[in-house]
């Protein structure tokens, strides 16, 4: 297996370019469930993940074709066209690999009028259940069944007529799933307390862009019209706001100062928020980010919540930053139950991290000193990342296909600002 080894102490300096979002492309792939006609995803992220969702959707017949393969770019452009669905089974030996594969759930349903889906089980940072997805299936007319491992959801004769559905935790899965649903019902729905991540965003401008109607996109209330068929259309993904955020902790680590070329500032507002907090100086454009750090970081109170609150999937990577701020931050972890699993990495770093429970105490700064060090969840990986990038000496990250998963051409993208980082295989 392949490991990551960063030589420290380089200071980051110049222009990184941003790929597609990973978990928008995750929520758009599946769109193409909907409809018998094709959908062009362009700037698609070459991950793992996408490969993997892409492997899934030929499983129900879809057909996906990559027009002019230019190895040279970041992204990809990918067509994928569902005139017939031939299977509306999702196998355990696929959905085990990938949790996102639970999305295909909604669109499948609302489409064949069933759909029968392994249950995703456990994964590193939690129980992360699925009731509020099967809850608001039901809520639109849905019969569930869970059996041998498998949700069986059914339509009624006639397709599903629509509801109403109150999200007692906000949940940007359950709402994506709920929402690819809605726009194939008979009548009008209703989510209250829906996500407002800018992915759901991004998957409201695709659904309307092959003809749903909704209301109230960007808010916590959403109201679907639906409509009997959907058409193709081609879309663009949005930037990977928590890739750039997290190359925007590892040129401030190093005192560097990078553009982040392709970033949105206004799905970015919290993390920037809480860099200017920490002394890093942030401006933008229409076209990108740029970040500088002048080597002094402050110490800063973080805590992760639904947007437009902080992202916990920046958590791991803020946190790495204050270990080398002066002074005493307080990390406290709101989404997710068991998502501290880099600190005992950091700590053999060098780092001086207390956790209890939900809330990390950061005390800083520290010097880091490399270390051979492994993380069990992708973002934690990539603060493990950061953190190599401002210590002295060697560190060799291990486990890359949690990288892999989630962040396109990741060395490639940190030497073109200058960083001491190859990949090579294990020995
Ligand atoms: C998505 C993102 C993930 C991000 C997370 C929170 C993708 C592929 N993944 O994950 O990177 O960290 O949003 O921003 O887009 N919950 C329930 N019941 C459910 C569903 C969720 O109780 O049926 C709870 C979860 O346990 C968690 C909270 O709701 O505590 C939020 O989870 P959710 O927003 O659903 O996360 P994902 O969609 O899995």
């Amino acid at each position: 297996m392949d490991k990551l080894i960063i030589r420290g102490g380089n200071r980051l300096s110049g222009t990184i370019p941003i790929s597609g979002a990973k978990n928008a492309a995750l929520t758009l792939i599946p769109c193409a469930l909907l409809t018998e006609e094709a959908v062009t995803l362009r700037n698609l992220p070459r991950l793992a993940d996408i490969d993997g969702f892409q492997h899934l959707m030929t499983q129900f017949g879809v057909s996906h074709t990559i027009p002019g393969k230019r190895p040279e770019e970041f992204g990809r452009n990918v067509t994928l066209e569902a005139m017939r669905i031939t299977s509306s089974v999702a196998p355990y030996d696929l959905v085990r690999k990938m949790r996102a594969s639970i999305l295909v759930l909604g669109p499948l349903l609302a489409r064949t009028g069933e759909a029968t889906v392994s249950l995703p089980g456990g994964c590193a940072i939690g129980n992360r259940p699925i009731d509020l997805h099967l809850k608001a299936l039901e809520a639109f007319g849905a019969q569930i069944e869970l059996a041998q491992g498998y949700v069986r959801a059914m339509a009624p004769d006639g397709g599903m007529p629509g509801g109403e559905f109150d999200f007692p935790v906000v949940s940007v899965g359950a709402t994506e799933n709920a929402l690819m649903a809605a726009v194939l019902c008979s009548g009008t729905s209703r989510l209250i307390n829906a996500a407002r991540e800018p992915e759901i965003v991004d998957l409201c401008n695709l659904l309307v862009a092959m003809g749903a109607e909704i209301e109230g996109i960007g808010t916590s209330e959403l109201t679907i019209h639906g409509v009997r068929k959907l058409h193709g259309a081609t879309y663009r993904v949005m930037p990977d706001r928590i890739e750039a955020g997290s190359y925007a902790c590892a040129a401030a680590i190093t005192g560097g100062e990078v553009r982040l070329e392709g970033a949105d500032a206004h799905d970015m507002g919290s993390t920037l928020h809480a860099l200017r907090n920490i002394g890093v100086e942030v401006e933008s454009d229409k076209h990108g980010v740029n970040v500088a750090a002048n080597g002094t970081l402050k110490a800063h109170n973080l805590t992760t919540a639904p947007f437009p609150g902080l992202a916990t999937d920046m958590q791991a990577q803020l946190m790495s930053l204050l270990t080398r701020a002066e002074g005493t931050s307080v990390l406290k972890e709101t989404i997710f139950e068991n998502r501290f699993m880099h600190v005992p990495e950091l700590t053999r770093m060098g780092a001086n991290i207390e956790t209890t429970g939900r809330t990390a105490v950061v005390r800083g700064p520290v010097e880091l000193t490399g270390a051979e060090v492994m993380a069990t969840d992708l973002r934690a990986s990539m603060s493990l990342v950061i953190a190599g990038l401002a210590a002295q000496g060697e560190t060799t990250v291990r486990r890359l296909y949690h990288l892999d998963r989630g962040y396109e051409r990741l060395e490639e993208k940190l030497q073109l600002v200058g960083a001491d980082i190859e990949r090579v295989g294990d020995d």
